[in-house]
């Protein structure tokens, strides 16, 4: 099966939090990690979000260019998906020019068949700057809630996305100045021809969970789909493919944005690192057997539910998405995590005090899945030295310097068959199944609690067994233990794997490459040296 794993582009204007990690990458990356394990040929895509008002505004604020702020947070951005170990099958960028080529191809395509057209509406204009204020160029009070502080595009206290012409009392970022109201023209998308496409495709998603599918429904009962200028006044975004409009008007970052997901695909099979040539991308979107699978924070739903699926519906016949496991948000003392106010830890932050599997597996712990989730660094911390620490790190050593000690320094060949032994490898057989099913709902805590089970069970197995002790009455049966917990071990780190690559690979390089989502035979005789601890256990604050 080719699965599409789709992650939100981050945009390239700031600093990301482990709010950003925890609410799309991770999971995203854990998912793909297990996939590529079952076999399935996995696609993982996504790059930076260059374009629209938050780059621009950055830019603006810091007298700079948005490309030097792109360059900036881009540059940022990717040297820590390598320190977290993020599977990328390709991570780009939307300022690509095959993004740019495919963004315009697609708007032509729609344009002809009728899903574009041009009218005039209102915007607000900054008298002092003399220019449009599109989206988060403007604040003011947000129309559904009283928020005072909305942006244009989208109030952060209701999550409602915003046009910002309803702004009450509304204030120009630029200058300060009270904007007045002019008319401009634009290009707007028909996203009202789907209404009802729409309503039979989200009705059909009777998988997908109860929040997403029932915000992306509410939105369609309360306003049906309003069709929405895709461009805008502004200078830093992707050309419009045809000149009706006069200078001065790019098309909107959105509409550009959810398209990366085609564009990187075909960027990534005309690339070297794909051996099946330059139309492999349409195994994945002009096939129907292909599966996506949408990674993205819960203030994306309405772009990946709704706009995104209509504008593939404009297209042509393009593969849709087949679901979107939105995350909630990551909460730090009560509020949500946010770059821009400074609020929570950012993934450099937590590369600096946590080891990256430590902190992949602190934070897959309390992923927000059905609902806001608080994380504080002192909970990362205990997760990590009473969870991981206690349960996983010190079973793995434990085992492996016994081996070490007691078997000459390899595998023994010593299976044993007793009751209890059959017992805890068909525990850990069983957990493979487990886990699978609930990595098909995408319910990845619940497949981090499995691994964990598999792990205690074998720690259980160890302290009802005593090996340390048998070595002394019955060294025979101390061997068939140890090879007992070491078969253990070696199916729970393929069950870990996808959480805590690093490490896995550690494993890797004394037990063997694993050969699937399964536990793999030993191999006697391969040699154990005495092994170096996984993790290290983190100095916990007092706490106050
Ligand atoms: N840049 C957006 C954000 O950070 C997400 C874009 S997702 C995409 O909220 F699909 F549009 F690329
Ligand atoms: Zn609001």
């Amino acid at each position: 099966m080719n699965v599409l794993v789709a992650v939100a582009w981050p945009y390239a204007s700031g600093s990301r939090h482990i709010g950003h990690l925890a609410g799309a990458y991770l999971p995203a990356d854990i998912f793909a990690r297990q996939q590529r394990l079952v076999g399935n040929r996995v696609l993982m895509v996504s790059g930076s979000d260059v374009h629209g008002t938050p780059i621009a505004v950055r830019a603006e604020a810091e007298g700079v260019s948005p490309q030097d702020i792109v360059d900036r947070y881009h540059g940022e951005i990717v040297s820590q998906w390598e320190q977290l170990g993020i599977s990328w099958d390709l991570y780009t960028t939307t300022g690509t020019e095959n993004h740019a080529r495919i963004t315009q191809e697609m708007f032509l395509a729609q344009l002809e068949r009728g899903h574009i057209d041009k009218r005039v509406s209102d915007q607000f204009f900054d008298p002092e700057a003399e220019r449009f204020l599109p989206d988060r160029f403007i604040e003011g009070e947000c129309p559904n809630c009283g928020y005072g502080d909305a942006r244009g595009d989208q109030c952060d206290n209701c999550g409602r996305t915003l046009d910002p012409i309803d702004l009450i009392n509304p204030r120009s970022k630029l200058s300060g100045a009270t904007p007045e109201r002019r008319q401009t023209e634009h290009f707007f998308y028909r996203y009202s021809d789907f209404t009802e496409k729409l309503r039979t495709y989200l009705n059909s998603k009777t998988d997908w969970r109860p929040h997403v599918v029932n915000f992306a429904k509410g939105w369609l009962e309360d306003e049906g789909l309003l069709d929405r200028a895709i461009t805008r006044d502004i200078d830093w975004g992707i050309d419009i493919p045809v000149d009706d409009l006069g200078p001065g008007k790019k098309i909107y970052v959105w509409y550009d944005a959810v398209i990366g997901y085609l564009s990187a695909s075909q960027e990534w099979a005309s690339s070297d690192a794909n051996p099946g040539g330059a139309d492999d991308w349409k195994n994945w979107w002009e096939s129907d057997e292909s599966r996506h699978v949408y990674f993205i924070g819960k203030d994306n739903i309405p772009f990946h539910a709704l706009f995104w699926p209509a504008q593939l519906m404009g297209a042509g016949d393009l593969h849709l998405p087949d679901s979107i496991p939105a995350n909630q948000y990551v909460t730090f003392k009560g509020g949500k995590a946010s770059a821009s106010r400074g609020v929570g830890l950012t993934i450099a932050d937590a590369l600096d005090t946590f080891q990256p599997d430590a902190l992949r597996f602190a934070l897959a712990a309390a992923l927000p899945e059905q609902a806001d989730t608080e994380v504080s660094e002192e909970e990362i911390g205990r997760r990590i030295n009473e969870e991981l620490v206690a349960t996983w790190g010190n079973l793995v050593n434990r085992v492996l310097s016994m081996v070490n000690k007691n078997c000459d320094g390899q595998i023994p060949d010593t299976p044993g068959s007793a009751p209890e032994d059959h017992e805890l490898l068909a525990a850990v057989d069983a957990a493979f199944e487990e886990a699978g099913a609930f990595y098909e709902e995408v319910e990845l805590k619940a497949a981090l609690r499995t691994a964990m089970k598999a792990a205690q069970a074998a720690n259980g197995y160890l302290n009802a067994t005593e090996p340390w002790r048998l070595q002394k009455t019955d060294p025979v049966r101390a061997s068939e233990v140890l090879h007992t917990a070491l078969s253990a071990i070696n199916g729970v780190r393929v069950l870990f794997e996808p959480f805590l690559p690093f490490t896995s690979d550690q494993l890797s390089a004394v037990l063997g490459q694993p050969t699937g989502w399964h536990r793999d035979a030993l191999v006697a005789g391969t040699p154990i040296d005495k092994p170096t601890p996984l993790f290290t256990k983190v100095e916990l604050a007092e706490a106050d």
